[in-house]
C-alpha cells in the first residue's frame, strides 16, 4: 500500500470499527476526528441499528444530522461495544483521552460498554503513557489546587484555552492539560488522580481500557485484541 496521510489511516479504521457494531442494538459512540470518520460509515447501517448514545454535544449534532437516533445513557442499562479513539494506547490497551475535551461522557458511556473498540492511526500508539499532555476536567475554583498536585509529581499543568479563554467542556467545567508526566502503572495513577477533591475526570482510561485497538497503518489496519 502507497504511504496513507493520517486522514486515510482514520477513514480506514472508522470503516474498519463497522464490523464491530452489532446489528439491531445501539452502539456507543466516541468523540473526535477519527469518530468522525465511523460515525460517516455508521450512517451507511443507520437502518440496522437502533441508535446510538453519544459521549459530546459534537458527536450528538454529527449522528442527528446523518440520520442516526441519539439515546440518553440513562435510557440504556448496557452497550455492547464502545467505539472510540484515542491521544495515546499502549501494548496492554491504556489510553490517554481528552484531546477533544470529551473526556468525562466518553468514560461514562465506556462504562455502560462491554466492549472498547480503539480505533487509532498508528501515531498514537506508545510503549509508556505521558508523551500526550494528559487532559483532566476539574471543577474550576479547584483548579490551581490540583496544578499543585501535579507540580509535586513532576508535571506542569496548563489551563486549557479557546479563543483566550478558558475552555468550558460540555459539563459547564474545565480542562487542564499536564505534560511531564510517565505513567508507569496508569491504574494506580488513575485511581490517585481521581481521589483529588476537585478532579471530575482524569483522562487515563485504564479502569476503561480498551479491548480491542484497530490500529491504522501504512499496510493496513492492524488489529490488536488486549
Ligand atoms: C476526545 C478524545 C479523542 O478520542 C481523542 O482526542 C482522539 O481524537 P482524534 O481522533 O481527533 O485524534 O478523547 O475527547
Amino acid at each position: 500500500m502507497s504511504e496513507l496521510t493520517q486522514d486515510e489511516l482514520k477513514t480506514l479504521v472508522g470503516r474498519a470499527a463497522l464490523e464491530h457494531v452489532v446489528p439491531g442494538e445501539i452502539v456507543g459512540v466516541g468523540t473526535g476526528s477519527t469518530v468522525n470518520k465511523f460515525i460517516d460509515a455508521l450512517a451507511g447501517m443507520k437502518d440496522h441499528i437502533r441508535g446510538a448514545v453519544s459521549s459530546s454535544e459534537a458527536s450528538t449534532e454529527r449522528l442527528r444530522a446523518l440520520g442516526i437516533s441519539v439515546f440518553d445513557a440513562n435510557e440504556v442499562e448496557r452497550l455492547s461495544v464502545y467505539v472510540d479513539g484515542a491521544d495515546e494506547i499502549d501494548p496492554k490497551g491504556y489510553m490517554i483521552k481528552g484531546g477533544g475535551a470529551a473526556l468525562t461522557r466518553e468514560k461514562i458511556v465506556a462504562a455502560l460498554s462491554e466492549r472498547f473498540v480503539c480505533i487509532a492511526d498508528e501515531s498514537k500508539w506508545v510503549p509508556v503513557l505521558g508523551r500526550y499532555p494528559l487532559p483532566v476536567e476539574v471543577i474550576p475554583m479547584a483548579a490551581q489546587q490540583i496544578a499543585r498536585r501535579f507540580a509535586a509529581l513532576g508535571g506542569v499543568a496548563r489551563l486549557r484555552l479557546k479563543d483566550g479563554v478558558p475552555l468550558v467542556t460540555d459539563n459547564g467545567q474545565h480542562i487542564l492539560d499536564v505534560t511531564g508526566l510517565h505513567i508507569a502503572d496508569p491504574l494506580a495513577f488513575e485511581s490517585t488522580v481521581n481521589d483529588w477533591p476537585g478532579v471530575v475526570t482524569v483522562g487515563v482510561f485504564a479502569h476503561q481500557k480498551a479491548h480491542v485497538c484497530l490500529l491504522g497503518t501504512t499496510s493496513g489496519v492492524k488489529t490488536v485484541v488486549f
